[in-house]
């Protein structure tokens, strides 16, 4: 590139700020990160205030419709605040990537004028060069190519982690086309990155000191990337290969599709002890009829069959879901079905959502759309369920002994926070230099999201290791 850097070695110059927000899913989270690395590059700091940056970014959703209605006000407010720094004589840029860019495109800026820069999820490793050119031309730019090295490729090598867990995008994309979905004309087709290249990022964050790391894609068990031998390799093959990568001592990965759990992936649950007992995987609903209508290709009967083999592989897992209430045609009938699942399932966690009718999908264009008290009634009766069933799987923790990842600083001083391998959080009085480390933890309290626990006295051994074990050969 011939473009000239922004304020990179003028010392006269203040180092330029960036400020990002992020909306929606953790593949947004890791996008963002690899924004600032990529704006990094130019020299650019990140502030955690909006009005002192020269660049904000929306990392943008279009899952559901309150997502993109909050990027619009979120722009109402940026137009003044943009207003006031030019009224101080700075100079502000406002790009809003993701996938509300990649769907609206021009749109956003006929919305919204302030907007110098719409950039898609698969364009922002381009940021550098569109910021550029936004400052030199001062016209709206837009770019929302599909390029086809893909993204990957051109990101900066380097990651800056600020923390001891860290996300990474390994698989991009979904080609499955449930009817309520955006994702497939967001993300586009599914792509896999390269194991090596999964490979030397992971060593690079554990040399970084991440111990925990999420392994991200849409349709994550769908990966098939290129091994070391040139030969597709499954989801299953590359955890065990990055959990011999020195440093590393958790595994996770999200987000499931449970066509996908193959039986290679199951008996790593079983085998290899970094990857933790807690799966997400999504169902959206339990009627037969409405998950054909939904194209999930899969039935009630077999989701209920993938949760039984899983279990038998590991029978501490932590199940997780998502639920839609309200999709077209849903009758009372149908909610009951889902009810009857999640009664039978029994999850730890789950999310749902009201159905949102997004444009361009097949199932927003049916006639016989849910009443909005309806679809409001259930979500509220099925949010009660999975409440309970969380909190009951809370309660079951206590007086367990499990080892916890502290992440965080609590709120009270002296407080760790940390995450289960459950993915619960755990707050815990302890010494900072628990701080970015395992310890094994007696659990003493439950709430409905979160646990307590103190620092166990002993060297006994924890549920990330050996207790698994013990329950397999109980079951057997
Ligand atoms: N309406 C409501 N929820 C949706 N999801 C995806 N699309 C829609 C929609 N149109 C939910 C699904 C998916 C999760 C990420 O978001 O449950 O698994
Ligand atoms: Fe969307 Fe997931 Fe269905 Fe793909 S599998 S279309 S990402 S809900």
């Amino acid at each position: 590139m011939d473009e000239k850097p922004l304020n990179k070695g003028n010392p006269d110059e203040m180092p330029k700020r960036i400020h990002i927000k992020t909306y929606g899913c953790q593949m947004n989270v890791y996008d963002s990160e690899r924004i600032f690395d990529t704006m990094g590059t130019l020299g650019y700091k990140e502030t955690e205030e909006m009005i002192d940056a020269d660049l904000i970014v929306l990392n943008t959703c279009h899952i559901r419709e309150k997502a993109v209605e909050k990027v619009y006000s979120d722009l109402g407010r940026i137009r003044k605040l943009k207003a006031k720094r030019t009224r101080d004589g700075k100079k502000t840029i406002v790009a809003v990537a993701g996938c509300v860019a990649q769907a609206e495109g021009a749109e956003i800026q006929r919305r919204a004028p302030i907007v110098d820069i719409v950039v898609g999820p698969q364009s922002f490793q381009n940021l550098t060069h569109l910021v550029f050119r936004a400052q030199q031309e001062g016209t709206h730019i837009i770019d929302t190519n599909f390029p086809s090295d893909g993204k990957f490729a051109n990101l900066p090598a380097k990651r800056n982690p600020k923390s001891c867990t860290a996300f990474l995008t390994i698989q991009e994309g979904c080609d499955k086309f449930c009817t309520f979905c955006v994702v497939p004309y967001t993300r586009g087709a599914e792509f896999s990155r390269p194991v090596e290249r999964i490979e030397s990022e992971v060593r690079q964050l554990a040399e970084a000191g991440v111990r925990e790391i999420t392994l991200l894609g849409q349709n994550v068990n769908a990966y098939h990337g290129e091994g070391r031998d040139g030969a597709p390799w499954s989801l299953g093959r590359l955890i065990d290969a990055v959990s011999e990568i020195e440093g590393l001592e958790r595994i996770r990965y999200t987000t499931s599709h449970p066509r996908d759990m193959d039986d290679e992936l199951i008996a790593v649950h079983r085998d290899n002890s970094k990857l933790m007992p807690y799966l997400h995987l999504p169902v959206q609903s339990g009627s037969d009829r409405i998950l054909e209508a939904m194209n999930r290709k899969h039935s009630a009967a077999e989701y209920h069959r993938v949760i039984e083999r899983i279990r038998r592989a590991r029978p501490d897992i932590a199940l997780s879901s998502d639920f839609i209430v309200g999709f077209p045609g849903e009758t009372d009938a149908d909610f009951e079905a889902t009810m009857a699942l999640v009664r039978a399932v029994e999850y730890a966690q789950a999310y749902s959502f009201k159905y949102s009718p997004r444009p361009g999908t097949p199932a927003a264009d049916r006639d016989d759309q849910v009443a909005e008290e309806v679809k409001a009634e259930r979500l509220r009766s099925l949010q009660e369920l999975l409440n309970e069933q969380q909190a009951a799987f809370n309660r079951a923790c206590v007086g367990r002994r499990m080892k916890v990842l502290f992440d965080r600083s609590g709120r009270k001083p002296g407080q760790l926070v940390g995450r289960s391998p459950f993915l619960q959080a755990v707050h815990v009085d302890a010494p900072e230099h628990h701080f970015g480390a395992l310890a094994a933890i007696e659990i003493t309290q439950a709430g409905p999201n979160s646990l307590s626990g103190k620092l166990a006295q002993d060297a006994g051994y924890t549920l990330e290791s050996r207790d698994r074990v013990q329950h397999e050969e109980l079951t057997h």
